[in-house]
């Protein structure tokens, strides 16, 4: 296919090291999201490349399991495709055997509670996961988990405005000195996703060489109280959406290079379950579909250069993560594009969103700059909105 990209900005693939798409090999979570769903609203986002988490259905945490979601991956992704395993308490002293499978991009560690049970939370685990880990461990380092059993603060009467206080920013700096303690000890980096804090941050940045940073859109563009007042439950992530001060600490991690990668944590929930009141309301946010044109806004609006945002995007996941062949557009590899327009104005809508779900907590926002195509090896599997194929996304390879 042919089409003139004049006047448009042509960008290496667009990594989005950290969805959740639900989908384990059986199809995901119906009204939720499945691996086909979750890529066609990366691949209408600009994104070419998701990086999907282990709390699937079913959990992504064995030989067996992994090896089902991979070969389901073929003829189910719009985009291509790696994939996290999960660490359990099981699996921790040879859950690096599993990295070297293939489509596997790291080990996932929650260490604090979240969506899912795959909580490994005691020093010990951890540090077994990492001894036994060859390539990358990711870490869910907030601790809130024993915060909660502590002191549960949350008044029913009062859900949002709660929910921001009951989740203690000590819990994140908690974790973060936790995991360089352990990774410090057994002599191995760790990859902290969704950094969301000023003390973390600090602490980051004084640990770079044991430490990578994810940062995530929704701590870029929100903060509370605010947010909490305008979106109720469609607020409610975790880590949770912060204050302004921890706000500006994640656009200075972004000014200073502590932040390695930004991702998007898509993680749909029904609207059913995000409406419920606080605390059974489920957390997370989609935002696949928008991590990019609300970026790329951003760089119109003069927060980051473009340049920045194509480290921190494309070949930032690929030097954190070893994919083989993405995120270099100087030697052209792969031919992997996210096209955009930097002068294209239009609204997010809930209406334009491909996640099963059908929400976004930017609905109304904005943006500046649209992804015009998707270009996944050279094949054109978006072009102005419209995804006219079949999926083609493939597994990727890591250099282990
Ligand atoms: O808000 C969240 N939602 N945080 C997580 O860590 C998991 C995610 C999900 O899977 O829903
Ligand atoms: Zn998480
Ligand atoms: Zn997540």
């Amino acid at each position: 296919e042919e089409f003139n990209a004049a006047g448009l900005h042509v960008l290496p693939g667009i990594i989005d090291p950290h969805v959740h798409f639900r989908d384990g090999g059986q199809g995901g979570i119906p009204g939720v999201e499945d691996m086909r769903s979750g890529s066609l609203a990366a691949v209408l986002g600009g994104v070419t490349t998701a990086l999907d988490m282990p709390n699937t259905k079913p959990p992504t945490v064995d030989a067996a399991t992994v090896r089902t979601k991979y070969e389901y991956i073929p003829g189910h992704t719009y985009c291509d495709f790696g994939f996290y395993v999960g660490a359990t308490k099981e699996n921790a002293d040879h859950v690096g055997e599993l990295e070297e499978m293939p489509g596997v991009c790291g080990i996932k560690v929650f260490a604090g509670s979240s969506t899912g049970d795959l909580l490994v939370e005691d020093d010990e685990s951890i540090e077994r996961v990492l001894r036994s880990s060859r390539h990358l461990v990711a870490f869910h380092a907030e601790d809130e988990y024993r915060l909660r059993e502590r002191k549960p603060r949350f008044s029913v009467g009062d859900p949002y405005a709660s929910h921001a206080e009951w989740r203690d920013p000590e819990c994140a700096y908690r974790g973060a000195r936790r995991i360089a303690a352990l990774a410090r000890k057994t002599n191995k980096r760790a990859h902290i996703l969704h950094v969301s804090t000023r003390e973390e941050f600090g602490f980051i940045k004084e640990h770079k060489d044991l430490i990578s940073a994810e940062v995530l859109v929704n701590h870029l563009l929100q903060s509370g109280p605010e947010a909490y007042e305008r979106l109720g439950g469609y607020a409610v992530m975790n880590p949770p959406i912060r204050s302004k001060e921890h706000q500006d600490a994640a656009w200075a991690a972004i000014a200073d290079g502590t932040a390695d990668t930004i991702g998007s944590d898509h993680a749909p929930h029904t609207a059913e379950a995000k409406e419920r009141p606080w605390p059974t309301c489920h957390s997370g946010l989609t935002g696949v579909q928008t991590i990019l044109p609300l970026m790329l806004s951003q760089v119109n609006a003069g927060r980051l250069s473009l340049l920045r945002l194509v480290d921190l995007m494309s070949a930032g996941p690929a030097r954190i993560y070893g994919a083989v062949g993405k995120g270099r557009i100087a030697a052209g590899y792969d031919a992997d594009f996210s096209i955009v327009d930097m002068k294209a104005k239009r609204r997010i809508e809930n209406s334009m969103i491909a996640s099963q779900c059908g929400w976004t907590p930017f609905a109304g926002t904005e943006c500046t700059a649209w992804p015009m195509a998707t270009i996944i090896r050279g094949n054109v599997v978006m072009f102005e909105g419209v995804v006219p194929g079949e999926p083609t996304g493939r597994a990727i390879s890591f250099r282990h």
